[in-house]
């Protein structure tokens, strides 16, 4: 891949040091799908050969672009542009649906996986009588071998034969039971992540994270689940389907 023919001219680039016309004309390449994702960017001196500019620009362009996580660099490997899941709002899937839907393989890592009694919180938000039986599960949510969220989910005891039904796939385990949602109300915000949670999805202290908490209904309007997921905001896309004048 030559790196002058995807993006041309920097000339024409508006003014700045040279270093953030590239990084400019490299992201607008990144959103306009003209590099595209896990693609491979040549070796920094390459590039300073192809585009006639020193080795240091290059550096610290694509450092602009790491730090905007928009390219990661792999060890040994290179550097590659991020891949990141679009994901529809439309559609009550599953963590495992949404990788599956990109050809990857959805794995977790238990952190703790509970039984207990309903939290006072708990209990308002599943409408829950108090004392009732719940299971939690706190898992670190990979897609392939890549960590993409942290995932703490609580689910009435009589939906599940036990806690250990849940594999890889609470909706698999939820479906199985016969009480997989059908019905959810999602709510999202953005986050910055606490020291702990970057230690376990591997981003640097301080990085913008998505907290998206979902409630899941049974078909008889029962609460099924209550789950907070602590999303990579480097890893997620959101696209939704907007409809004019539906009623
Ligand atoms: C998503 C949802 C969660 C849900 C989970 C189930 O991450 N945000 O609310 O619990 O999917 O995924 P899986 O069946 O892969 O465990």
């Amino acid at each position: 891949m030559k790196i002058s023919d995807i993006i041309g001219d920097l000339e024409g680039q508006a003014s700045g040091p040279l270093y953030q016309k590239l990084h400019r004309a490299l992201r607008q390449a990144i959103v306009d799908k003209r590099l595209a994702a896990d693609d491979a960017l040549p070796a920094e001196r390459d590039i300073a050969t192809d585009i006639n500019v020193s080795r240091i620009t290059v550096r610290k362009a694509i450092q602009a672009l790491v730090d905007e996580g928009l390219v990661s660099r792999r060890h040994g490997a290179g550097t590659f542009i991020t891949a990141r899941v679009e994901k529809s709002f439309s559609k009550l899937s599953s963590f495992t649906e949404d990788m599956a839907a990109r050809g990857w393989l959805a794995r977790s890592a238990w952190l703790r996986r509970s039984e207990g009694t309903v939290t006072p919180e708990e209990s308002l938000v599943l409408g829950l009588s108090p004392g009732s039986s719940v299971y939690r599960f706190h898992r670190i949510r990979y897609a392939d071998d890549q960590p993409m969220a942290v995932e703490t989910s609580t689910v009435p005891a009589y939906c599940l034969p036990s806690k250990e039904a849940v594999g890889s796939s609470l909706y698999e385990a939820l479906e199985a039971s016969g009480h997989r949602p059908v019905r959810a109300l999602q709510r999202l915000r953005a986050v910055l992540f606490d020291d702990s949670q970057c230690e376990l999805l591997g981003v640097e202290p301080g990085a913008p994270g998505l907290l998206i908490e979902r409630r899941g209904f049974l078909p008889d309007g029962r609460s099924v689940e209550l789950t907070q997921s602590w999303y990579r905001g480097d890893m997620y896309d959101f696209v939704a389907e907007l409809n004019a004048g539906a009623a």
